[in-house]
């Protein structure tokens, strides 16, 4: 199969696919491997990856009691995070990437990888993990394969997707599939042993060539830098799978809910990067006699089905959750999930053996051993879990799972709601007049910076539709797309909201108590879905009036949700040209019908405001 000096791992019987050899052949010649091993999904295959991990002093095995079947990874201190500058999006026209995007011309960027590439694996086992994104067999599922030469991120991708011997199985002789190729650009020399975490600090270059639907991605072990299935397939390269062939790949939790008379509605929501996507997923409601259930917390696939309703899969199989901030009180189900048979990244690690991160409990434990492996006491003065410190485990796991999380022809979609982090201005919760203006408040999403990706946090950016970093073709043509897809034929469409959980008042202290609670918020919109609860019709969007809002048994000040339900005419006038700066950045390939809201937008404010 591989030139002769590799020795090849391969399952007895593994099925064969022309092409799909002749690239592992190719990618073998160029990076060097010492042998090829094709990976069969096997619970005997996870195990040894992480065998191999702890006997290099990647990963350490957690107490058995406190977290049976866990571990810990701690990675280099310069892979933390995903590395937006060093991300590419290499389509034959610069126009055709945005000017949202990193690009390169796809020939320059292949020769400049291909010499990085070469005798990258050096020493080293190339792994071929073919996996599935969705349930095998569903209409929805893609199937793609990555070439790594790290076992963290086999150990990973088993629990993040569907790998193994059946996903070739259902590629069949001649399927069609995403290449996606990874090393962590450190070749081993003779005797050089391959001790803890390695990735090349100097070069990381995360590359996609959409029209060949190629992935090849440089120099990190790190997150979604690495496991390509997830940002750099599921949204970057889907993305422009979607738009060619009329569905949706967004950045979306799905959330199911059920009211106390047993109707259920599905949502999904977009919300930029440690926004709380994973907490909302499996949010336990306050309300009584409400119930919410994850379907997923990060990707959402969509795609209309004959009775013109969208429907989504969750093309994941697992989480990798944020793990800062995550405790019994803000998320009880991720706490639950987490409590076995999972991989910790980059969080402290307790004198008992297991884990602790910022926020996981009231108290901070008296002693630790922070990411950097160095002691830690609480007058250390500096967080003892990175603030991108992650859990990876199996969605199967979490105890809110939805029985049909793994249903082939997704869940109709009721209502998608946008939102992120802003201080000020946006209100609690604002429904769109309709899905063009719902496509509008997408647009001009905007979230102040979190610590998912390297860099200043706290800085204010305009994310559209949480997709800026993950949109993998010009984002103007992102937005006409959507306005293409809310004129499908016969479709019915989701409503579109916009929510805010993160309005702070002259303290800087936040007025709305999140978390659970937000499932009030969630009941409005479950009853607009059905024109069963009131709407104030404001310049912005449809607003609840505070007696719109379940609030029974809430203790919060009254005059703080009455700002929270309100309009700031005059702030808004002043968001107006922010709108219209982000706007221009998309030149002749931004939709007209965006300007128009926009246009609206002002008109309405300035009819309100006199
Ligand atoms: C993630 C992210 O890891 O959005 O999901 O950064
Ligand atoms: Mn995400």
């Amino acid at each position: 199969m591989a030139a002769t000096t590799i020795e090849v791992e391969a399952a007895a019987g593994q099925p064969h696919h022309a092409k799909l050899e002749r690239w592992v052949e190719e990618m073998a010649r160029m990076c060097k491997p010492d042998r090829i091993h094709w990976c069969d999904g096997s619970a005997e295959e996870y195990e040894s990856m992480l065998r191999l991990l702890v006997l290099t002093g990647t990963a350490i095995p957690l107490d058995a009691a406190k977290r049976p079947n866990s571990y810990l990874v701690r990675s280099d201190p310069a892979d933390v995070a995903r590395v937006e500058d060093q991300t590419f999006i290499c389509s034959r026209s610069r126009e055709d990437a945005g000017p949202t995007n990193n690009w390169e011309d796809p020939a320059k960027m292949k020769q400049k990888l291909t010499g990085l590439f070469s005798g990258s694996m050096v020493g080293r086992t190339m792994y071929v993990v073919p996996y599935s994104l969705g349930p095998i067999g569903s209409h929805i599922a893609r199937i793609g394969v990555e070439i790594t030469d790290s076992a963290y991120v086999v150990a990973s991708m088993h629990i993040m997707t569907r790998v193994g011997m059946h996903v070739l199985e259902a590629l069949g002789p001649d399927g069609e599939f995403v290449r996606g190729l990874h090393s962590v650009g450190a070749p081993l020399g003779p005797n050089q042993p391959d001790l803890t975490w390695r990735c090349n600090a100097e070069n990381k270059w995360i590359c996609h060539f959409p029209e060949t639907r190629e992935i090849w991605s440089f120099g990190s072990g790190y997150g979604g830098n690495a496991l390509l299935a997830k940002k750099c397939h599921a949204l970057r390269i889907a993305s422009v799978q979607a738009r060619d062939e009329g569905w949706m790949a967004e950045h979306m939790l799905i959330l199911k809910m059920t009211s106390p008379s047993g109707q259920v509605k599905y949502f999904t929501g977009a919300f930029p990067s440690a926004c709380g996507k994973t907490n909302l997923s499996m949010v336990i409601p306050t309300i009584p006699d409400w119930k919410v259930e994850t379907i997923g917390d990060d990707i959402a696939w969509m795609k209309f089905g004959s009775d013109g309703r969208l429907y989504a899969i969750n093309p994941e199989y697992g989480f990798f959750g944020v793990a800062p901030g995550t405790s019994m009180k803000s998320n009880p189900n991720a706490m639950l999930t987490v409590n076995r048979n999972s991989v910790f990244t980059n969080c402290a690690m307790t004198m008992e053996g297991d884990v602790w991160w910022e926020g996981m409990t009231a108290d901070k434990p008296a002693k630790l051993i922070d990411w950097l492996r160095r002691p830690w006491t609480p007058e250390s003065g500096r967080p003892a879990a990175h603030a991108n410190a992650r859990f990876t485990v199996l969605a199967s796991q979490c105890p809110v799972i939805a029985p049909e999380w793994e249903d082939p022809k997704g869940v109709p979609i009721d209502a998608i709601l946008f939102g992120g982090r802003r201080g000020g201005i946006v209100p609690l919760v604002t429904e769109a007049f309709n899905w063009q203006h719902g496509t509008f408040l997408g647009a001009a999403q905007s979230s102040e910076t979190t610590a998912a990706i390297a860099g200043k946090v706290g800085q204010l950016r305009r994310d559209p539709m949480a997709m800026l970093a993950f949109c993998g073709y010009n984002m103007g043509d992102y937005f006409g797309h959507w306005l293409k897809m809310g004129k499908h034929a016969g479709a019915r469409l989701p409503k579109i909201f916009y929510v805010n959980w993160f309005r702070r008042d002259e303290n800087g202290k936040f007025m709305w108590p999140g978390y659970g609670e937000n499932s009030r918020v969630l009941k409005w919109i479950f009853q607009r879905c059905d024109g069963k609860v009131h709407a104030k019709e404001t310049p912005i969007g449809r607003i609840p009036e505070v007696l719109d809002l379940d609030i029974s048994g809430l203790t919060i000040d009254a005059l703080h949700v009455q700002e929270l339900l309100s309009v700031d005419v005059h702030g808004w006038l002043e968001e107006v040209p922010r709108i219209k700066e982000h706007f221009a950045k998309f030149g002749d390939r931004l939709p007209q019908e965006l300007n128009a809201e926009l246009q609206n937008l002002e008109d309405r404010l300035k009819a309100a405001r006199s």
